[in-house]
């Protein structure tokens, strides 16, 4: 029987990469093993990666000689960086450019660099829709994303560049989900007018990953875009309705007044926002259904993910 393949997994402990690793481990055919990179072996949640069966390392990725031990003999490598944990996305370009490195010299078969579009490419700087942040950004969590396509292909890395969608759990963690409005009716809000947001159930995002490392190599040098569903802000008020028994409206505020809200990165999520909204086609389309459930036949849809989560989803 030839060896298991090692998949070193960036952000294990997180939403993206926490998905591969269980879907690796779950994986009945058993062609891949997990190994999780965690900046701390100890915490509860490396620890629980450990049982359920991933190797676990320590790595972080602001220093490319951890990384490059991490990645040794590794077949694949799953790529993802924290814009929310620092906000800078000159630091997140630098820690793509290690991964894209550490890739290299580790001689890594096959890299999946999670990343999203370089909004300039559609709204130049120049463009006064919105406003321009931090100088040369109109997305600055995207922007630094999509510029950083560039260095795993300059490092020659095969490399798969795999576009995510906005998680249906923001709804839970980062706050995004319903608020009672002044007369106590719940309210989303946010700039998408009628337009369909791309949407995923974040633990479907490892899911496709595994997909497509199992598809022996047929997207290599290719973008792959995933989502669950596209809603519009009334369908996903609808679902959420549906599912928590109590009103939920839409609230589609202007861009202008989403930037304003005054929570930290308000400015960068109205910018993408308003890019998702006015240039739909191309961001939707960019995400096919398809081919996302051919990547993991499991893919939830929101109402799937709603059963399984609503009571998480704080409403205050
Ligand atoms: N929220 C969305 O809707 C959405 C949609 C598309 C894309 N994204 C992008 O997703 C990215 C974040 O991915 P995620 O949601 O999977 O992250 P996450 O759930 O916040 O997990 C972050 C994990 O990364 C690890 N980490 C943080 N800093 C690290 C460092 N310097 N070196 C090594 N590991 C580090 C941490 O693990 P340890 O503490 O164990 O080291 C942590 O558990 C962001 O860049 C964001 O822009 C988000």
């Amino acid at each position: 029987m030839s060896p298991k393949k090692v998949i070193a997994v960036v952000g294990a402990t997180g939403a993206q990469g926490g998905g591969l690793v269980r879907a690796i481990l779950n994986d009945k055919s058993g062609e891949f093993t997990a190994r999780a990179i965690t900046r701390d072996v100890n915490s509860p949640k490396a620890k629980e990666l450990a049982t359920l069966g991933a190797e676990v390392v320590a790595a972080d990725v602001d220093e490319l000689d951890s990384l490059t031990r991490a990645f040794a003999d590794a077949y694949g490598a799953f790529c993802v960086t924290f814009f929310w944990a620092h906000f800078s996305p000159e630091r997140e370009a630098a820690e793509a450019a290690n991964m894209a490195k550490a890739a290299k010299k580790a001689g890594v078969k096959h890299v999946i660099w999670s990343t999203l579009e370089d909004t300039r490419r559609w709204i130049p700087l120049s463009d006064n829709r919105m406003p321009t942040l931090k100088d040369k950004y109109k997305v600055p969590h995207f922007d630094a994303k999509g510029e950083s396509n560039k260095v795993f292909l300059e490092q020659g890395v095969p490399t798969t560049l795999l576009h995510t969608s906005f998680y249906w759990d923001n709804f839970i963690y980062f706050g995004a989900g319903p608020k009672p409005g002044p007369d106590g009716v719940l309210a989303l809000s946010f700039p998408m007018g009628d337009k369909p947001l791309p949407g995923i159930a974040a633990e479907d995002i490892g899911k496709c990953a595994l997909g497509i490392f199992k598809a022996n190599g047929e997207y290599i040098g290719k973008s792959v875009g995933i989502a669950g569903e596209h809603l519009t802000g009334t369908q996903l008020a609808a679902g959420l309705s549906r599912a928590l028994g109590r009103e939920v409206r839409y609230n589609d505020v202007p861009p202008e007044v989403y930037r304003s809200f005054g929570f930290p990165g308000a400015d960068d999520m109205g910018n993408m926002f308003q890019f998702k909204r006015d240039f739909n086609s191309a961001f939707v389309g960019a995400r096919s259904l398809e081919v996302s459930r051919r990547l993991n036949p499991e893919l939830q849809t929101f109402d799937r993910w709603l059963d399984r989560n609503k009571s998480k989803i704080p409403l205050e």
